[in-house]
């Protein structure tokens, strides 16, 4: 597939969910449903609120846990799976493994990285490489998006 490079202003929060809501379309109708996606930027830039804007996309009406401390928060919406990784805390190969890592990789679903630079010698290349930048030039302060599709 042709590499495609997209770059979006997110003026606000709303923004962002409505973002990972287009991001879910897009990932169902070019991979199916089945991607590595990165979510790159400091704390706070945006990549949780994104994957709450994904899962809301596809339907999920609950809580959204940022999965810092379990490393995995696992969501299965009718035929969509998400995998929401925050790999900030790990250490250790290991650690990944104990949460089924392996066979999430290999399988269905949309697995969703954070932190994917902590474990980059673990991991797959992405099938969609997400960077979430703070935008101080705009006031009030917003995002600045750059999404690359393999
Ligand atoms: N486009 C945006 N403009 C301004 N604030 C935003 C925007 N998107 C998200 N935020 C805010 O930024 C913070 C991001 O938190 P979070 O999504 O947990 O970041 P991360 O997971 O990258 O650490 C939240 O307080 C959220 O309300
Ligand atoms: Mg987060």
């Amino acid at each position: 597939m042709r590499v495609q490079k997209i770059r979006h202003n997110l003026p606000d929060e709303q923004a962002t969910i409505t973002f990972g809501a287009e991001l879910a379309a897009q990932l169902i109708q070019r991979y199916r449903g089945r991607a590595v996606v990165f979510l790159a930027g400091q704390l706070g830039a945006g990549k949780t609120t994104l994957v709450r804007g994904l899962l809301a996309g596809l339907g999920h009406s609950g809580a959204v846990k940022s999965p810092t401390y379990t490393l995995l928060e696992p969501y299965s919406l009718g035929d969509h799976e998400v995998y929401h990784f925050d790999l900030y805390r790990v250490n250790d190969p290991q650690e990944l493994e104990f949460v089924g890592f392996d066979e999430i990789v290999d399988g269905p679903g949309m697995k969703m990285f954070e932190w994917a630079e902590k474990a980059a010698d673990w991991l797959p290349a992405p099938d969609v490489s997400i960077a979430l930048e703070v935008n101080t030039q705009s006031h009030p302060v917003s995002r600045d998006v750059v999404v690359v599709f393999d």
